[in-house]
């Protein structure tokens, strides 16, 4: 495929280019691959949102190499500065207040006060972040409310050649889309991810709340439905439904036609890897429904109920 760039010295130059010229690219990220583009470019930007059939209210995450580039868009304070040190960069996203002067698209955020902000991990993503002069709004490389794509194929399955420039990275580490945490006002989990609740609340010394119902826009991106492979699920499952696809978790469940194991060894990292791929799967095999066990809530088991329970939507 010719829209596909490995990774090379001469292609991340490239990519620079393009993104330069503010077109968009998709990238991997260590959680999921994510469509970039100039986040102080207003025609950039349009774009992310006109490929993704984004709705305009849902603010996208601006990435940045490090503090220094960060500190002309945004106020920080203690709180970040401590989950900033034990934890980026890496699959933390959170949500400051934007500066007045901050040349931040308004588009990109919503025209919101606040902006969410992620540094991630990958080497390609940073390698490119670390000498462009602007920061990225990177959403996920999907179409709005579907599944996160973790590998390049995904990202032509969803797009086909309408993104001229895809960088490959292989299979992202974590499979799942970053914790985002709320920290302008009330210290909040609104999306769970690997990062949990208690490993926040460890470096923070302060209770944290996860969101659980979603009121009004002010976060979004929390739709109630998300995630979705576009065919019904059903959650808490002990047997499967006739010809439904049976996605299950641990050692108990045996090999099986219409069994898809998440973790045969019961590990939720793995499972939270195999997720997204487990969905796509299943969807591209023709079934019609889809019936799930009981996945552990601990752990990552959080974010993957999380998104399970919204895909089922
Ligand atoms: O792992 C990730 O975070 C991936 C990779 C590519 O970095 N990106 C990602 O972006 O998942 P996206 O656009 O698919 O999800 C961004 C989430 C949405 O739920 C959005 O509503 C929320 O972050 N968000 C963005 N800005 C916000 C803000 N100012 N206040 C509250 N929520 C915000
Ligand atoms: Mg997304």
């Amino acid at each position: 495929m010719k829209n596909i760039y490995k990774n090379s010295l001469q292609n991340l130059n490239k990519a620079k280019k393009v993104l330069k010229k503010n077109n968009i690219i998709a990238v991997p990220t260590e959680t999921v691959y994510g469509l970039a583009g100039n986040a102080y470019s207003s025609s950039a930007i349009r774009k992310i949102y006109k490929i993704k059939k984004r709705p305009s209210k849902n603010p996208l995450i601006i990435h940045y190499y490090n503090l220094k580039k960060l500190k002309k868009d945004a106020i920080i304070d203690n709180k970040f500065l401590k989950l900033y040190k034990k934890f980026s960069p890496g699959p933390l996203t959170y949500v400051v207040k934007k500066k007045k002067n901050s040349k931040i698209s308004i588009l990109a955020n919503a025209n919101l006060k606040t902006i969410a902000i992620r540094f991630p991990k990958n080497p390609i993503v940073r390698s490119l972040l670390k000498s462009l002069e602007f920061p990225l709004a990177i959403p996920s490389a999907n179409l709005s409310s579907g599944v996160s794509p973790i590998n390049i194929y995904d990202v032509v399955e969803e797009f086909g050649n309408r993104i001229k420039f895809i960088l490959d990275g292989g299979t992202t580490k974590i499979g799942l889309e970053s914790t985002v945490i709320n920290l302008y006002g009330k210290i909040q989990i609104l999306r769970p991810g690997s990062i949990n609740k208690n490993e926040i609340k460890k470096v923070l010394g302060k209770k944290v709340s996860i969101l659980r119902k979603i009121k009004k826009i002010s976060s979004p991106g929390l739709l109630k439905r998300h995630y979705s492979p576009g065919i019904p699920i059903k959650l808490n499952c002990k047997k499967p439904d006739y010809k439904a696809a049976f996605i299950v978790f641990g050692k108990r469940f045996k090999r099986g036609k219409h069994i898809f194991n998440l973790s045969h060894k019961g590990n939720l990292n793995e499972a939270g890897r195999k997720l997204y791929i487990t969905l796509r799967k299943i969807k591209n095999l023709g079934y019609k429904k889809i019936n799930v066990v009981r996945i552990p809530n601990s752990k990552i088991g959080i974010a993957i109920n999380d998104r399970l329970r919204k895909a089922a939507y």
